[in-house]
């Protein structure tokens, strides 16, 4: 049979908790992550070919790591091959096996850096692939269902969980535990994958941003990226963190403060002496929703509603685009 020209799914691999194991079934917190291949999951889901609706799948494994590991050389990497599946005219969408702790940081890496133009569906499970319920089967089941959803590729990168559709920018995970560990905060989801079927409920085109800051092709030749390190205020800061981040040659700071963004004085004057030495300095807020309010006389840029995870992407991504000019 002649395939259509959009004829296949990408599933590319990085480990997590959808691909760990346990000795024992009961076991959800005391496994290893990243030990099965993303050939495997797929192989467990035997509903698949329902959802893949006559498409085939292409399987590849990028890495097998717990995502707490998540490195920026392993991001290059995963970009470049989910630009290069992108490029496949035969390809209709991708979806990424990712661990829960940092799918957030990445999902914002890859809007920004692929602004792709057809779905990317990142995917994850709270529990390993040994547990009595597990819950990667079914996510990996919903993401493939998204990416081959005919409006998904407006979305740009998502991610999908226990049911929920979220957007790249706004994907945060709240929970340690639950099964359904992620949310989009005010926001809101994207759509819920029900039956089999998505039902979009917010239908603004995604807005990273109008440019990418780097291509693939520089991207990949990136040797180091620039150093950004959060650092938050709370009760009793003082500003000796940053002064030795500055003395260590750290290029940009993203200031996770109180509320609205408040940073105690000791801190404060630490980032301004930053400041003035020429590392870029950004400010977030560590509450869970929400955004900087910011006013004009602000002596540090806000986030832009960027969660401090988020926005030290964004910084880092800012700078290399400088370097790479
Ligand atoms: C990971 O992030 O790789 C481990 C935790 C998880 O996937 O839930």
């Amino acid at each position: 049979m002649v395939q259509p020209d959009n004829s296949r799914i990408v599933v590319l691999g990085t480990g997590g908790t959808i691909a760990g194991t346990a000795a024992r079934a009961g076991d959800h917190t005391g496994y290893t992550a990243a030990q099965l291949g993303v050939a495997q999951l797929l192989d467990a889901i035997g509903t698949l070919p329902a959802a893949l609706r006559g498409r085939t799948l292409v399987a590849e494994q990028v890495a097998q790591i717990d995502s707490k590991d998540m490195s920026f050389a392993l991001w290059q990497q995963l970009a470049a091959r989910c630009a290069h599946w992108l490029a496949d005219p035969a390809v209709q969408g991708l979806v990424i096996t990712h661990g829960t702790d940092t799918l957030e940081e990445t999902a914002y890496f890859l809007q920004a850096v692929l602004q792709p133009c057809k779905p990317v569906v990142l995917t994850c499970a709270m529990r390993p692939a040994t547990a009595l319920a597990p819950d990667g089967p079914q996510n990996l089941l919903d993401a493939v269902t998204v990416a081959v959803d005919s409006d998904a590729a407006s979305h740009g990168v998502v991610a999908v969980c226990a049911g929920v559709v979220h957007s790249a920018r706004d994907v945060r995970k709240s929970h340690p535990y639950r099964l359904d560990a992620f949310g989009s905060g005010e926001a809101g989801a994207l759509g819920y994958v029900e039956e089999n079927a998505v039902r979009w409920v917010r239908r603004e085109p995604v807005s990273i941003d109008s440019h990418r800051p780097i291509s693939i092709q520089k991207l990949g030749k990136v040797k180091q990226a620039p150093r950004v390190e959060i650092v938050m205020n709370h009760a009793g800061a003082s500003g000796v963190i940053v002064d030795l981040l500055v003395k260590d040659g750290v290029r940009g700071l993203i200031a996770a403060g109180t509320g609205n963004g408040t940073l105690h004085h000791d801190l404060e004057a630490a980032l301004l002496r930053a400041k003035a030495a020429g590392v870029k300095v950004v400010r977030a807020t560590r509450c869970a929703q929400g955004r900087v309010l910011p006013r004009p006389a602000d002596a540090f840029a806000d986030s832009n509603g960027l969660s401090p995870v988020k926005a030290r992407v964004a910084l880092m991504l800012e700078l290399l685009a400088v370097d790479t000019r």
